[in-house]
Parts: structure tokens; sequence; C-alpha cells
């Protein structure tokens, strides 16, 4: 199997943003887990679009034709980026729009008392839908998280769980602090009893493949906007799921049927084609890199492939540099590094905070030095509030990216070092 070596700078040299610089260096995109920079491709396809082919689907002359092209292709780029069928994803303008649409169309064939299970690591989109459907008369129970290995408490789960649970609503990968959950043992025990189960991939959609009937979840969230598309929401639903609810819609014939029912209103073809574009270029890095990966793509075949090529490629760069990141944090006085212990599943993503510091004080201090990075509760707000720091600001996240580099993490580490030792 051929040795794995990322050519980074190949990788950045896709991305325009990569060329501008603050305070004489390149900017160091931390921040990705807030959204990454989109390559010059997803530009090109979604100015393209405008330009070229800006019209409505079903008409009869070419415009219309190829806006029904773009979406078909955008139909089959998410299913390869997921999994599954050209029938079962849709698209909206986030993935909170998804889990609203979602949680108030399923609500629709449930009785009052019927339960919803939420969990304590989920960043709001995936919690305050169900939490909203309390006032009908439905009893939404909260998974806790351990707050000695911040991970989600599995026994908790299973005390909850019940043959009147209708739904339950876990997450992936936490976006404060990028703990990864075994979200298969979760989904396999709600199908024991009868529950419908959705999986907010929003952060892990970023760092690694999905493979959604692996997991037999029967609704997935992801955001291409974190993927290198534009700000867009991408929601799998099983097909027998998706055939059985009757979704908000304006109910015309052409979309009360398959993926289409997803859609509320006119999709923005124009990201429709950035998406599928943000795809192709996760394709094409996995091209360069499968024979790396021979292994974990032994059965798979075509652009599909080439996705999940692509995105161990991805893991596979990140993952050491945010060990780098995590084993230089700790060795600073006052820093204290959030997170699952080492060894455990994790996303690049390495939350901290500063004693003597509030976190706004320190983004504040990288942002100026063209480091960028976030503050605050990321809207993970019940993470924030058992860590016990909703009243100190939250968390310092950093998170990387593919483009991200060796020195944007020697300048980041440089620059909290200095702020720690004037404070030891
Ligand atoms: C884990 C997670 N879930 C959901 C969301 C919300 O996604 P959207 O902005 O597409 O609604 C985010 C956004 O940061 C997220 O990180």
């Amino acid at each position: 199997m051929k040795q794995f070596q990322f050519d980074v700078q190949k990788f950045r040299s896709h991305f325009p943003a990569c060329e501008l610089q603050v305070a004489g260096a390149p900017i160091a995109y931390l921040d990705g887990p807030g959204g990454t920079q989109v390559p010059q491709s997803v530009v090109d396809a979604i100015t393209g679009y405008l330009i070229n082919d800006n019209a409505n689907e079903g008409g009869n002359f070419k415009a219309s034709y190829k806006t029904d092209e773009v979406e078909q292709a955008a139909f089959a780029a998410a299913a390869d980026f997921l999994g599954c069928s050209p029938q079962e994803v849709g698209f909206s303008v986030g993935s909170t729009q998804h889990s609203y649409n979602f949680s108030v169309n399923i609500a629709k064939t449930l009785q009052p008392g019927d339960e919803l299970i939420i969990t304590e690591i989920d960043h709001r989109c995936n919690s305050q839908p169900w939490r909203r459907l309390a006032a009908q008369g439905f009893v939404v129970k909260q998974v806790r998280m351990d707050l000695e290995t911040q991970q989600l408490d599995f026994d908790d789960y299973m005390s909850k769980l019940s043959d009147r649970t209708k739904v339950v609503a876990v997450n992936w990968a936490s976006n404060a602090l990028g703990t990864i959950t075994d979200v298969k043992k979760y989904i396999d025990a709600a199908h024991e009893v009868g529950a419908v189960t959705v999986v907010d991939a929003v952060h892990y959609a970023a760092h690694l493949p999905i493979d959604v009937k692996a997991i037999g979840t029967d609704v997935l969230l992801c955001s291409p906007y974190k993927f290198f598309g534009p700000h867009m929401g991408l929601c799998y639903m099983d097909e027998k799921l998706l055939g059985s609810l009757d979704f908000n819609n304006a109910g015309a014939e052409d979309i009360s049927q398959g993926s289409r029912k997803f859609h509320m209103a006119t999709p923005q073809y124009e990201f429709l084609a950035g998406m599928t574009a943000a795809i192709n270029l996760i394709a094409d890095t996995g091209v360069e890199y499968a024979e790396c990966f021979e292994d974990e793509l032994e059965g798979l075949t075509g652009r599909r492939r080439n996705v999940v090529a692509g995105m161990l490629a991805f893991d596979a760069y990140e993952a050491p540099l945010a060990a780098r990141i995590r084993r230089g944090l700790r060795r600073l006085p006052g820093v204290k590094v959030y997170g699952p212990a080492e060894g455990e599943p994790r996303t690049p993503t390495v939350a901290f905070t500063m004693e003597g510091y509030a976190p706004e004080e320190v983004t504040k201090v990288l942002g100026d030095k063209g480091i960028n990075s976030w503050h605050g509760d990321f809207y993970a707000i019940e993470v924030i509030s058992a860590l016990g720091l909703e009243d100190k600001g939250g968390l310092i996240r950093v998170g990387l990216a593919p483009y991200c580099t060796e020195s944007d993490i020697d300048r980041l580490l440089a620059t909290v070092s200095e702020l720690a030792y004037a404070k030891a």
C-alpha cells in the first residue's frame, strides 16, 4: 500500500482565500467548524450557473434544461457523498431548517405522551425543534454527557429509551468538543423499540466519510458550507420514511415526490451547482490518495469511492496535526483542553480555556494576527452549561481543514504561549 503524504500546498492552490494575508502572513483558517473556505471551482460553478443557466426548472428552453441538469447532478453528487440513492436526499437553506421541517412533519404522525430523546452534546439544531414539541404534549428526554469523559452516557440513553420512544435525535460529532459518538449503537437500540433516528452529522461530515446505510439511520443532516460548499443544508431521509410523510411544502405534484418533498420553495440552484463542485473537489482529491486506503475502499466504485478516499485523506492529514495542537496547548500554564481522552474518537477540533482570559479576548488577539478561531457556545449551549462555562464566555475553539498547515499551528501555539506566560 502506498505511503500517505498529503500535498497541502496543492490542496491550498484550489482556494483563493489561501492567498489572503493579514499582518503580513497568510490567514490561518482555524475557524473551519464554523464554515470552511471555498475553492475556485465552487465559485465558478455558482457564477457560471447564474451567468449562463439562470432559470427555474421544467421549462422548454435551454437555461431551464440546464437547471434540471444542475438539480439532478446535485442529487447524484449528494448521494455519492452520503452513500445512498439520489431519491433520498434533499436541500434547504441549512440543517436547522431541515431539522425543524422534519420535526413538524413527523409530529403529525405522533400522539401526545409519545417520547422523544435528545442529547446534551448536540448543537441546538438537533434538540431545539424537538424541545419545542413538548408544548404539544410530547415528552422530551435529554441524554446526559459524562463530564469526566465528555462523551454521551450510553447507559443514561438506555435508561430513557422505551417502547414509548418515537424519535431519537443524536449527534455524530460535537462541534464544541470534537467528541465522536458511536451513533450506530444508538440507532440500533432505537430501532429495537421502533423509534425513528435523526443524526446530526454537520460537524462530522467535514472530517470523515459518511455511509448512511452502514449506520442505518432514518434521517441524517449535514451542511455543505462545512465542507467547501456554499451556505445550504443537505438532508438524507430513508426512502420508506420519506414516502410515508406528508411534508408542508406547496403540495404541487412535481414537488410531492421523492427528494423534492424536502423542497419548501424553489431550490437555490446556483448553490446546488456549488455543492456539486465541492463534492467533486473531495472526489478529485480522493483519486490522488486512493492507493493509500485500498482496504477501506474495497467494494466501492466511481465517485463514491473517490469521495470516501478524499475524506480518508483529510482525516489522515488532520488527525496528527490536531494531536499536535492538543499536546502544545496542554504544556502551557493555565490552559485547559477539553474533549475526550487521547485515543478516543474525535474530530480535529480543539476546545480550550485560558486562566485569566475571557475566550473572546483570546480570539481577538489571534484574529489580529490573522489566526481565525471562534469563542462562545457555538449553539452547543447545553455542553457549555454542563461544563460550567456559561458565565465565563464559553470556550475557545480551533478546528482544522485540509488547507491548514504546520505553520498555522506554530503561529497559534506561539501566540497562545505568549498570552499564557504573560499571566503565569
Ligand atoms: C453540529 C452542528 N449541527 C448543526 C449546525 C447548524 O447547521 P446549519 O447552520 O446548517 O443550520 C451546526 C453549525 O455550526 C453544527 O456545527
